[in-house]
């Protein structure tokens, strides 16, 4: 069989890495890939905005099966696209990504069949966003409605501050259309999980739970970036949780999606926060996160390929998957400015020098080859991610892993995997 991934970070290199162990795989492309991924995959000189070289490239080669990484392609409606065209895609529809595309889609699906969510007030006037913003009690969050690369989730402190972010989405135009309509949402506090489900339409195949690092510093300060670690299991997410995320989140949102016309095939993502046994969706996504995805693949022992193939014909098998007893963490390694501005095209010298192991993984998100030189090439560059029988055994061969490939060029946390720690410590 062959297969195409669509995307270039290093949740693309994970599924490149996962799919081409496949015994069914013959053949891996990825479009456009980066410098590691052209290790698992034939990179495609094409971009993942560019639906019909794709679909041409597709049929030219006789590709099987194109896995979808991330979701600006999703929300373009690549899946409409290729599936017009006759052609096998795993990914929600344009429709069915708009419980990414759209916060005001999501939230208002979730009010509607009672998923739970933190409170919201929708806007598309300013004057009316900001007569709210300068009203209720910090802090809040501003959110705009549609895609912004990540970036379009201002967490307000100060009533000044919300004026301010209502202003930048609607009068400055800081995101573009994306921000035309604005959420004003409730606070929450707990601890952030990551929680994804293969679903067909109908059935629901949860992954094991997750967790994200999103603040640039250790202990979770500075800026939001698009996640600086991960490991999986969480145990912040108990067995008595898990069942209730399965039972109150995943499930109805799935029979929501076809009750409303727009059935979700593909991954679904539910970041959620969770505190005191209590849990409420912050966000929903319609792919893989990244850099959860590293260490979920790492980990998971069942062969990716069947499921992303049967969800795309639309008939999953809901036997549960299997996956390494023990805990997998990824540390991600970023140029030194992320998430502000940075320089590319800076050389990793010591990398060259590391070889993946079985337990030791390096993915690569932004790195390209300039002539024989392995330089960045993004905000985000490498994801070393480990296996390890505890916590504590990942958490030391990554940061041995990353100890080996720092050449004081590339940032990290320092603090990846401690709230596990701490939580099965106590
Ligand atoms: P989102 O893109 O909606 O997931 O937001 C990105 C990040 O912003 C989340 O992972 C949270 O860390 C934070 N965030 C979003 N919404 C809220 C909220 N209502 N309360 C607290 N933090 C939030
Ligand atoms: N881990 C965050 C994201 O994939 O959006």
């Amino acid at each position: 069989m062959k297969v195409l991934v669509v995307g270039g970070g290093g949740r693309e290199h994970a599924l490149c890495w996962k799919i081409s162990r496949s015994p069914l795989v013959e053949k891996t492309y990825c479009a456009p890939g980066n410098a590691g991924i052209s290790r698992h995959a034939e990179c495609l000189d094409i971009g993942v905005g560019d639906f019909g070289s794709l679909a041409q490239f597709v049929k030219k080669e006789s590709v099987d099966l194109t896995v979808v990484g991330p979701e600006q392609p999703l929300c373009e409606g690549i899946t409409d696209f290729f599936e017009k065209e006759g052609l096998l895609i795993f990914g929600p529809s344009k429709a069915a990504a708009e419980l990414e595309g759209s916060k005001t889609f999501s939230k208002n699906l979730m009010r509607k069949y009672g998923i739970p969510t933190g409170e919201y007030f929708v806007f598309t006037d300013m004057e009316q966003a900001l007569a709210k913003a300068g009203k209720i009690e910090p802090p809040f969050v501003v959110k705009a409605d549609g895609l912004a690369a990540g970036k379009g989730v201002i967490i307000c402190h100060s009533r000044e501050e919300g004026e301010d972010a209502v202003r930048s989405m609607m009068e400055r135009g800081a995101f573009g259309e994306a921000g035309a309509k604005v959420v004003i949402e409730e606070f929450l506090t707990g601890e952030e999980a990551s929680f994804f489900a293969f679903t067909d339409g109908e059935n629901v195949l949860p992954l094991e739970p997750s967790q994200d690092h999103k603040p640039i510093f250790d202990g979770d300060k500075g800026p939001n970036t698009g996640g600086m670690g991960a490991y999986t299991p969480a145990p912040v997410v108990t067995e008595k949780l898990r069942q209730r995320i399965i039972d109150e989140v995943m499930i109805p949102t799935v029979q929501a999606m076809k009750s409303e016309g727009k059935p979700y095939r593909g991954i679904l993502y539910a970041g959620l926060m969770i505190k005191d046994e209590d849990l409420k969706v912050l966000e929903f996504n319609c792919r893989f996160g990244d850099p959860e995805a590293q260490p979920l693949l790492m980990r998971m022992e069942s062969d990716l390929v069947p499921i992303l193939y049967s969800i795309a014909k639309g008939e999953m098998s809901t036997d549960p998957m299997e996956w390494r007893d023990g805990f997998c963490v990824c540390v991600v390694m970023a140029s030194r400015g992320y998430p502000g501005s940075y320089d590319k095209g800076v050389e990793l010298k010591k990398l060259k020098g590391f070889t993946d192991t079985g337990e030791t993984v390096v993915f690569h998100a932004g790195t390209a080859f300039s002539g024989d030189k392995l330089v960045t090439n993004g905000g985000r560059v490498l994801g070393v991610t480990s296996f390890g029988e505890t916590i504590e055994e990942s958490i030391r061969s990554a940061y041995e892993a990353v100890g080996s490939i720092s050449d004081g060029n590339l940032i990290y946390r320092t603090d990846i995997g401690k709230k596990a720690l701490l939580r099965i410590g106590c």
